[in-house]
């Protein structure tokens, strides 16, 4: 078969990763009979420096018009400050919204070679940890109007607003529980209901979805609960569902109890393709073009397309067995522990596609 992909290479580390993606893609086509075509598409900070703007004109139809899209990172200390339509994290909110991508996947796995890389206990690192964060992404605070006014006595005042509606709690509700049947069938969704008028609506409709999928085990949990039990007993989590900023903030400390940010691949869908696969960390400009970066995170977000864009889970698994391979062996780049001297961004990359 062959396959049309979009590449947002972006900023910092992030052509850095997509070079080592494509590379490893272009060994599964090679093994399993594929070809793919690869698009650049300008988005982020990069395109501010290009075209002036971070989300310019036909970058939507130019991901639309392929199979799925692959994102390396966007953003950078040189944009911040700039206005909206310069920041590269407008562009990532639009091209999101732009695309329906409303269910973003984590998946935050220990990796058996890496269990002495989990910052947590022993114990509580060889109980494992595989769960999968569904993240709501397109609404929420994200995407609600916000505000900055002068008050009279109380100097300028700024709101976001914070917004769900039954719709798109409902859609990404059935993500979750679709996704726990095909895993341990277990759900919790993580709010904020004992403060928030929008997690109590979120409970109200997450209830009558358990109802439905009453073969899949459901319980709430709080937002500040569930921040602690990540730490403690991360073990117990299957599928965790919860609405946008949650989602960011407790995915990135789920990564982090993994062994390192750098590992954790993300896929957004929505219902029609393309799908937006991308590694959930930043665009890391410290160490941007000094073959630093880990390129796993990208790598496994790749996987991920093959499994959820392409219906090809054997070429998925494929990617998964290279990168497990290459991490048993002891290689690691700078942001983890392995044996030896840390590798490069190229290093990794080529040793993972050898694997293939
Ligand atoms: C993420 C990132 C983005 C988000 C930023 C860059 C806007 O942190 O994908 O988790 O907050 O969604
Ligand atoms: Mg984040």
């Amino acid at each position: 078969m062959n396959y049309k992909i979009a590449l947002i290479r972006g900023d910092g580390i992030g052509p850095e990763v997509v070079t080592e993606a494509v590379k490893v893609m272009d060994a599964v086509g090679q093994r399993f009979g594929h070809t793919f075509d690869y698009t650049d598409v300008l988005l982020g900070g990069c395109a501010t420096d290009a075209v002036g703007v971070s989300y310019p004109e036909g970058t939507a139809e130019a991901c639309k018009a392929c199979d799925a899209v692959l994102l390396g990172a966007v953003g950078g200390p040189k944009w911040d400050g700039r206005p909206a339509e310069q920041r590269p994290e407008t562009a990532l909110l639009a091209i999101r919204k732009d695309l329906g991508l409303y269910a973003n996947l984590r998946p935050a796995t220990l990796r058996p070679a890496l269990a002495d890389a989990c910052p947590l206990k022993k114990e509580t690192a060889e109980k494992g940890i595989d769960l999968m964060m569904v993240r709501e992404l397109t609404g929420g605070i994200y995407f609600g109007k916000r505000d900055r006014y002068d008050t009279e006595d109380r100097g300028v005042e700024a709101t976001d607003l914070m917004a769900y509606s039954e719709m798109e709690i409902e859609r990404i509700g059935r993500r979750a529980f679709e996704l726990a049947r095909l895993r341990r069938k277990s759900v919790a969704s993580v709010d904020k209901a004992n403060v928030l008028e929008t997690s109590r609506l979120w409970r109200s409709v997450m209830h009558r979805l358990a109802e439905e999928y009453s073969d899949v085990e459901y319980r709430d949990v709080l937002v500040d609960n569930c921040a602690m039990q990540l730490v403690k007993d991360p073990g117990q989590f299957d599928v965790v569902v919860t609405e946008n900023m949650f989602g960011d903030i407790l995915s990135d400390e789920a990564s982090m109890i993994t062994g390192s940010i750098g590992l954790l691949p993300s896929a957004s869908i929505g219902d029609t393709a393309p799908g937006l696969y991308e590694p959930i960390h930043g665009s890391a400009p410290d160490i941007a073009g000094q073959d630093k970066a880990n390129p796993i995170a990208t790598i496994l977000s790749v996987a991920m397309m093959f499994r959820y864009s392409f219906d090809l889970p054997n070429e998925a698994k494929a990617v998964e067995e290279a990168v497990d391979a290459v991490l048993a062996e002891g290689w690691h780049t700078a942001d983890f522990d392995g044996q030896g001297d840390a590798i490069g961004t190229k290093k990794m990359g080529d040793l993972i596609a050898a694997k293939i």
